[in-house]
């Protein structure tokens, strides 16, 4: 949890928020040049891998376990090093711009969801009674403003996981990184926050860096699709999911998203076979 700590401090160029921008009218924000990542005894988490992420992207990591997708996004979150090749950020982020989102929620159990959403903000010393008019907006922004003196425990899976993303969400960072962050969950749960993501992206014009292995919610979620095999982990394909947003239950339904996840999968599969 010490996450925000690491980054460093530069600034941010703004960006409108509340509207999400067309291809043509997006920033860079940052490339991944030629990562690799190799582990003790010659473990090849990632070879070679190129990604350039603009302002207001939703990209997906999709891959079978093992491919390197975790570690991908640590070393977006500058929590580890490549092993060669380097990020490069057009936009430097400050403390707190880049926010994490990982499987499992990592709440505080003895602090209320509105103290555990202050975290980001303690960690820089800024007083609760300060946070608290971001913390009511975020928790609202989330679904859960009824639910700020309520206790981990007395959470659902879904709304513990909404805790995490109003974490994540509350110092408005222009970068928001998820390894998987539903896949704990059932599935009406999360086709629930699938929908809402995409609402909360919408009013908070984040980019959002999306792990998962999960090939419906890749296509449903994201405007961009990188397609990972494993050893050693590289990206093999980048699909664009050429739908406008807001999507909602008639794209989930509609025979074009059924004929995209046909061909994400087969890209997938690929993955596995080669
Ligand atoms: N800290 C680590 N030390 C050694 N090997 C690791 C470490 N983290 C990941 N790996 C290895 O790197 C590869 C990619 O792991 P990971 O990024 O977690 O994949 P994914 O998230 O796609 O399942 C795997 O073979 C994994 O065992
Ligand atoms: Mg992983």
């Amino acid at each position: 949890m010490r996450v925000w700590h690491s980054i460093p401090s530069l600034l941010f160029c703004p960006y409108s928020t509340g509207n999400l921008l067309t291809q043509t009218e997006k920033l860079p924000l940052l490339e991944l040049n030629n990562i690799g990542k190799t582990f003790a005894e010659n473990i090849v988490a990632l070879r070679d891998m190129s990604l350039a992420v603009h302002t207001g992207d939703f990209i997906s990591l999709l891959g079978p376990s093992g491919c390197g997708k975790s570690t991908a996004l640590r070393i977006l979150a500058g929590l580890t090093e490549p092993t060669v090749g380097k990020v490069n950020w057009h936009q430097k982020p400050t403390s707190g711009s880049i926010g994490i989102v990982f499987q499992e929620p990592t709440l505080m159990p003895w602090a209320t969801v509105a103290k555990n959403v202050w975290l980001p903000y303690r960690l820089h010393g800024k007083s609760f009674n300060k946070s608290m008019a971001k913390i009511s907006h975020t928790l609202e922004l989330v679904g859960l403003k009824e639910f700020s003196q309520s206790y981990p425990r007395e959470l659902s899976g879904g709304m513990k996981m909404r805790v995490s993303i109003a974490r994540a969400l509350v110092t408005d960072p222009k970068i928001i990184l998820m390894d998987e962050p539903f896949a704990a969950l059932d599935e009406i749960t999360r086709f629930k926050l699938n929908n809402d993501l995409l609402k909360i992206r919408e009013e908070s014009g984040s980019t959002i860096i999306f792990v998962t292995h999960s090939v419906f919610e890749s296509v449903f979620l994201s405007d961009r699709i990188a397609v990972m095999a494993a050893r050693p982990g590289r990206i093999i394909k980048e699909l664009n999911i050429d739908e406008p947003y807001p999507r909602d239950e008639a794209f989930r339904t509609s025979s074009k998203y059924a004929s995209m996840c046909r061909m994400t999968s087969e890209a997938l599969k690929e993955s596995m076979d080669i």
